[in-house]
């Protein structure tokens, strides 16, 4: 299976949403990368349920909904509601977090756990079974923009072994800087899902960049 590309609408336009949502239905995009910040587990709000309602009207694809909020369980069943397919909980916002993974694929929904830059990933070992994605944070979360952190390769090779040795079938996505420069070896290191959110749409081309980044021509 080819890699898969996720832009991240934060980087959209808001004011010409569903021009930019049809931008990614029409390019080689696999998922819509939605980035929901509550202002409180990260110093930055974003949109939340009506936005995410909009998103949903249009787009044509798998809804990737990344949660950097606090207590996210109050949340699930209305994050369903809304249209997210994938859900990603923070593992540094979550006290119970099997309990959050199970509430997600009852909800019918796949998913997720995500990882700051300093937490490692070891913490994920007697969970990574259940899980079907792993969100890599190659910045700190709160913003689009920032500069990726070199450190994020060797939290994928370590965390395809632990997926390989365990049977696990979840994914590795990394987020955050994600561009030109680091695309190839993120994949080679064993990344199965690339978000890009300035890259895509600070481009003068926004899907042709998709189309590079899915095909990696650098
Ligand atoms: C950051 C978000 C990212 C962000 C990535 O907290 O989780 O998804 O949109 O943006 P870029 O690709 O610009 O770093
Ligand atoms: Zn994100």
């Amino acid at each position: 299976m080819s890699h898969i590309i996720a832009p991240s609408i934060l980087a959209a336009d808001f004011a010409n949403l569903q021009r930019d949502i049809e931008l990614v239905n029409r390019s080689e995009a696999d998922w819509f990368h939605i980035d929901v910040m509550d202002g409180v587990f990260v110093p930055n709000i974003s949109f939340g349920m009506p936005v995410i309602s909009a998103i949903k009207k249009h787009a044509s694809k798998t809804m990737d909904v990344h949660l950097m909020i606090v207590d996210p369980d109050r949340y699930i069943a209305d994050f369903k509601k809304v249209g997210a397919d994938i859900l990603t909980v923070h593992y540094e916002a979550c006290n119970h977090l099997h309990r959050t993974v199970q509430a997600i694929k009852q909800e019918g929904m796949k998913a997720g756990v995500s990882l700051n830059p300093h937490t490692p990933v070891a913490v994920l070992a007697d969970i990574i079974q259940d899980l079907d994605l792993v969100l890599i944070m190659s910045v700190n979360p709160g913003f689009g923009g920032q500069s990726f952190i070199e450190n994020t390769y060797k939290k994928i090779s370590e965390l395809r072994q632990m997926i390989e040795k365990s049977g696990s079938r979840a994914l590795i996505e990394i987020d955050g800087g994600v561009n030109d420069k680091n695309a190839e070896k993120l994949v080679a290191t064993g990344a199965n899902a690339l978000v890009a959110g300035s890259f895509v749409f600070r481009s003068k081309d926004p899907e042709q960049t998709i189309h590079d980044l899915k095909h990696l021509k650098y």
